[in-house]
């Protein structure tokens, strides 16, 4: 089915995909729910309210120069409607970047009734009132998250987990477009499990060929959109460890087999890789140059782990976990054209980032 979006709207959400999408640039996952920035918060020992919440992402937002390496960032419902103590909006500060403001549109997981706990998204019932009040907030993209686990032993991912992910991928993405807003699709397989690389590899195809049939199916413009899938890793618990050449064979065979070209980028999720980790595989896929689709990265906790600590929640230390940030930042910049060297011996960035079940 093709897309029924006018021709100057899907121009826009083309646009837009390729202004996130470009050289040396991705995107900063910076929507952790309530819950979720609570457990951050908790390691280093802040308290969660609004008013922290927002001097942190202040920080991040006013980071000189961010824009240098980040096209769009993600935000939270909160963040997209708050203003910092000086009252300008966070967005105006991301403006200032010359950041995209995107915003993370779907409401969590529920388990899907007579599996073995397998997850289906929410968030479709008045989505459409919502993508436009976003648009009118001034976000551009939008994220939705998909999470899926392997147990081979248990026959997880099943079928029915996979295709209820992709349906709710395609009817979320279909309302962001017809909205304004460009959907980036996240069908994140956790990296859970004593699995190889060579299982979450047929798995992770088995996912994206399923989605992109299923978005065909929606009329989902593809120009007008962005993957954001897990790299192609062993699961954490499996004793063979791979190497950064081998999981950028895997991933990007996996890509190669069922993202069709038309897609302007593929954003990574870091999924509980250290941020030094996150940094090298995605720079060993784009040193295996050329690919039709831009390869770059959506990190959450990769890119945000080292700043965290280094704020640990005081004032004086917002200009040491800015520069943290600015150099993770550029570190994956360097990566996306395929040039990053390693920050090496960075104690702090080669710390695992993984969770159990992760939700996020
Ligand atoms: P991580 O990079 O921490 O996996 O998170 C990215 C994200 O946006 C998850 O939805």
């Amino acid at each position: 089915m093709a897309t029924f979006l006018k021709a100057d709207k899907a121009k826009e959400l083309a646009d837009i995909a390729k202004r996130i999408a470009s050289p040396g640039k991705g995107i900063l996952a910076a929507d952790e729910s309530t819950g979720t920035i609570k457990k951050r918060f908790d390691n280093i020992k802040v308290e969660n309210t609004e008013a922290n919440r927002a001097a942190y992402r202040n920080l991040l937002f006013q980071t000189t120069d961010l824009g240098r390496y980040i096209s769009g960032a993600i935000l939270f419902e909160e963040t997209l409607f708050q203003r910092n103590a000086q009252g300008t909006a966070m967005t105006e500060l991301l403006h200032a970047e010359g950041i995209i403001p995107g915003i993370k549109v779907d409401k969590g997981l529920v388990t899907i009734g007579g599996t073995d706990d397998e997850k289906a998204t929410q968030g479709l019932d008045g989505l459409a009132q919502r993508c436009s009040e976003y648009y009118n907030a001034g976000a551009r993209f939008a994220k939705w998250r998909a999470v899926l686990s392997i147990d081979q032993a248990n026959g997880k991912p099943s079928m029915l987990a996979i295709n209820t992910a992709a349906d709710a991928l395609s009817k979320y993405a279909v309302i962001c477009q017809e909205n304004g807003l460009v959907p980036i699709v996240e069908p994140e397989i956790l990296s859970d499990g004593s699995h190889g690389i060579e299982v979450c590899a047929r798995v992770t195809e088995k996912v994206l060929a399923t989605l992109f049939k299923s978005m065909s199916d929606h009329g989902v413009l593809l120009e007008g959109a962005l993957l954001k899938p897990n790299m192609v890793t062993p699961g954490v618990d499996c004793p063979q460890k791979e190497d950064a050449a081998t999981i950028a064979f895997f991933t990007v065979r996996t890509l190669r087999r069922t993202v069709p070209p038309a897609l302007p980028g593929v954003v990574f999720l870091s999924g509980g890789q250290s941020e030094e980790e996150a940094s090298v595989n995605l720079n060993a896929m784009n040193a295996m140059q050329p690919h039709p689709w831009i390869l770059s990265f959506s990190y959450g906790r990769a890119l945000q782990a080292s700043c965290l600590k280094a704020w640990a929640g005081k004032t004086e230390n917002e200009s040491a976990a800015k520069k943290v940030l600015l150099a993770r930042a550029e570190a994956n910049s360097m990566a996306q054209l395929g040039k990053y060297l390693g920050g090496g011996s960075d104690l702090a960035a080669s710390v695992s980032l993984f969770e159990r079940k992760y939700v996020y």
